[in-house]
């Protein structure tokens, strides 16, 4: 059994996992109602997505703001008044704090384009490369105080080819990025993930057993 999930969402910029999430939604794949998009960034393309799929924005510039914790009031307002039940943060580049996590506890996701705990930060991408690493991927977590810390709910995986510019790996983590944000919404719609201290327990079936990923 499922619910639609009351979401609102906090973008930055492009807004490509927004419309991943909006094309879904329209195509009936995904139990879910945006019910505002929040841009920290007046130009945004991620707004003009929004508006174009008839959804209500606002645009909460954080200059405007003496402190993160004021920022994160003036969020919380905006969500509460458009009935939001989950945060979604997808590409939003501002670190939040408690004020927001304490208004939505555990009901917060961000994704985030590495296999975490590797590569926190910014430009995950170029950090992987820059690592030598064969295998990168993305995660999408419950966030908590820590950045790109919280426990995980799923995540995907793709290959590392020897020829990878940055911009081909993001666009390839990209890819897998808009299929499990996805997932993981709809998997918090049907209540059946469960947080157990860092790990978040899947109730329900299991996903088939893929191959073996292996690289070199
Ligand atoms: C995505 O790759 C997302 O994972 C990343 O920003 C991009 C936003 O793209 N987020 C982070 O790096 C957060 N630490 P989009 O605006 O096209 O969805």
């Amino acid at each position: 059994m499922s619910a639609v999930v009351a979401a609102g969402i906090l973008i930055s910029g492009a807004g490509t996992n927004l419309q991943a999430l909006i094309d879904r939604i329209v195509a009936g794949r995904l139990d879910c109602a945006i019910r505002v998009v929040i841009s920290n960034r007046p130009d945004a393309a991620g707004l003009t997505r929004a508006r174009a799929a008839g959804i209500p924005t606002r645009v909460i510039d954080h200059r405007h703001f003496a402190t993160r914790e004021d920022f994160d009031r003036a969020l919380v307002e905006a969500l509460r008044a458009a009935e939001v039940e989950l945060v979604l943060l997808a590409g939003f580049d501002r670190l939040i704090t408690a004020v927001l996590l304490d208004a939505f506890r555990l009901r917060v996701m961000n994704i985030h384009p590495a296999l975490l705990p590797s590569f926190a930060g910014l430009h995950a991408p170029r950090q992987a490369l820059d690592y030598g690493v064969k295998i990168a991927g993305v995660t999408v977590h419950f966030v908590d105080e820590q950045t790109d810390h919280g426990p995980i709910i799923i995540q995907g995986a793709v290959p590392v080819y020897a020829g990878d510019s940055e911009a081909v790996l993001r666009d390839r983590i990209l890819a897998v990025e808009h299929e499990v944000y996805a997932r993981a919404i709809q998997l918090f719609a049907e209540g059946r993930l469960a947080v157990e201290g860092r790990r978040v327990v899947v109730r329900g079936p299991e996903p088939p057993v893929p191959p073996p990923l292996i690289q070199w």
